[in-house]
């Protein structure tokens, strides 16, 4: 086994973009971060030494932690924050996922800025026959000419959504925004070549549509799990979500020798959105364009649906995009999609609206406070890591293990608003816990209640098959029957349908306290948000293993 090294430095850095220099915190000064490239198998140690004031922690999305939560990630879950001068060194094997991960900050809103790439080459040959001649990564973020911090501490406080300034593509924002001709993506492409495009959403808050003009993409992976491939014209991508396409650069350009690629948010919805668009170029090498100027401009009048990009709020566009979605379920990769269940559980995710505190004034609506919950519980951070609460037995420990597993009060979640309803969440630190083993049903249920947005949900430490979505209520007597339990996908972030619902499943076999989460990150800080705790099994081989020495303390 080899072992890979990676030193991290948290710190700031001035970066300009939209024409405003400002500091960003940055891993090595690098935005976005670097790329993290192993093979599967792998252990992996990166030596983590925040040189800023504030706390930090690294969460490697979607990378399973088998037995080494402590390694996970996200602050108060499973370890207290890195303070400033001090150093954690991750350790972790990846085992038995390849593909496009990535890794953020898990430490307030950071990851604004602290996000890179993580890439697991495969050990066994790329199992599709297209020959790919290259690869690169399409990170797509957020640039906020506020400062992040207030942004967060704002909606802390219950006040309501904010939008960033511009979607960017590895870090640049492109010529569709103000003072953004030099701040381009462009990728110099040969004719006849094919390409992986490892598609990474980094974005704070919003859902993506993803499109090259005149090309098509051919979708091969997601979430680091092979897929049955298929070809489309554009793709969707929720925060947290990774997508694997191959791209053949097969058209003949025009006189500006490229093809514009673009990315736009696929809900807007009742608030003000950022609905504007990123934009980047694939440029043909040795074609009559390279004598012209780059990067080349993008068309004054900009229609986006002549790019391939699916207009705003095309939810037809999104459920057929998911409905391809399929594992590859093949001899060497089969789908292990737990075909019963032991444990059944349904999860209202909801926006909410709080009173307000007596002698506060709320920046929410009509007077109150902006919140978010799952079955009704509004997830609050303890002060010290619930792993290691959990792993030391300490008493006094600032959670407790009995989230509601199905909501109080079932009612209309999709119909008309059901406002008194979703007033006054209870904040609280409630999380489930599970056998080692149990075969879990997660029912996750939208709401229609004050929007209806597509909610990523992400769990850590566990991929999960995606067995049913559908719209409106879930009906546990007839929806069940529609199940896909053939070849359904595997991920670790899904999109659970605007106004409707996700059913997933998954054994929980890996020891140790597992976040769940809206990856909306506005919704997290209202408190989107649970966990859950898979016990230790009888066998060695099924206990956490101990805390590191160097494990941050609070
Ligand atoms: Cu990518 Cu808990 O997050």
């Amino acid at each position: 086994q080899t072992t890979r090294r990676f030193e991290f430095n948290v710190e700031w850095k001035n970066v300009t973009r939209l024409c405003s220099t400002k500091p960003l915190l940055t891993v090595n000064g690098e935005f976005p971060g670097p790329t993290i490239a192993v093979y599967e198998g792998d252990h992996v140690e990166i030596k983590v030494t925040n040189r800023v004031a504030e706390n930090t922690t690294i969460h490697w999305h979607g990378v399973k932690q088998l037995r080494t939560g402590w390694a996970d990630g996200p602050a108060y879950i499973t370890q207290c924050p890195i303070r400033g001068g001090k150093t954690y060194t991750y350790k972790f094997t990846v085992e038995y996922q390849r593909g496009t991960l990535w890794w953020h900050a898990h430490y307030a809103w950071q990851r604004a800025t602290v996000y890179g790439a993580l890439v697991i080459h495969p050990r066994m040959p790329f199992p599709f026959s297209t020959p790919i001649q290259e690869e690169f990564p399409i990170i797509f973020g957020e640039w906020w000419s506020s400062d992040v911090g207030k942004v967060e501490a704002e909606m802390k406080n219950g006040a309501g959504p904010n939008s960033s300034d511009a979607y960017t593509i590895n870090g640049l924002p492109g010529p569709l925004y103000p003072c953004s001709n030099k701040d381009t993506f462009i990728k110099t492409v040969e004719h006849g070549k094919t390409y992986l495009l490892r598609i990474i959403n980094a974005a704070l808050n919003d859902e993506l549509f993803f499109a090259v003009a005149n090309h098509t993409l051919t979708v091969v992976e997601i979430d680091a799990v092979y897929t049955k491939p298929f070809t489309t014209s554009a793709i969707m991508v929720g925060p947290g979500q990774t997508t694997n396409v191959l791209l053949t650069a097969n058209q003949v350009p025009d006189s500006s020798g490229a093809f514009l690629m673009a990315a736009w948010p696929y809900l807007t919805s009742v608030f003000p959105f950022d609905n504007t668009t990123t934009a980047g170029f694939l440029r043909y090498k040795n074609t009559k364009g390279d004598k012209t100027k780059y990067p080349p401009k993008a068309p004054s009048t900009f229609a986006p649906e002549k790019y391939n990009l699916p207009k705003m709020e095309d939810t037809k566009f999104v459920t057929k995009f998911n409905y391809k979605l399929r594992s590859l379920a093949s001899p060497r990769y089969p789908c292990n999609v737990p075909k019963t269940f032991d444990k059944h559980v349904v999860i209202v995710i909801s926006l909410n609206l709080q009173d307000c505190p007596a002698n506060k004034t709320c920046k929410g609506y009509a007077g109150k406070r902006f919140a978010a919950s799952m079955n009704n519980q509004s997830f609050v951070r303890p002060a010290l890591s619930i792993l290691e609460s959990h792993y030391k037995k300490l008493k006094g420990a600032e959670y407790s293990t009995d989230f509601p597993e199905k909501p109080l009060k079932p009612f209309d979640y999709t119909g008309v608003d059901p406002v008194s309803e979703n007033l006054n969440p209870k904040f609280g630190t409630k999380i489930m816990e599970v056998e080692h083993g149990t075969n879990l049903e997660i029912v996750l249920q939208g709401t229609s209640f004050l929007n209806t947005e597509n909610h990523p949900i992400h769990v850590h430490g566990h991929n999960f098959f995606i067995v049913g979505m559908g719209f409106g209520n879930f009906n546990a007597t007839k929806d069940p029957a529609k199940y896909n339990l053939v070849d359904p996908p595997e991920r670790n972030t899904v999109a659970v349908p605007t106004g409707g619902w996700a059913a997933i499943r998954f054994k929980a076999d890996n020891p140790g306290v597992w976040f769940i989460h809206c990856h909306l990150e506005e919704h997290t800080s209202w408190g989107l948000a649970s966990g859950f705790i898979v016990k230790n099994g009888p066998k060695p081989s099924q206990c956490v293993l101990p805390p590191p020495d160097d494990l941050p303390s609070c």
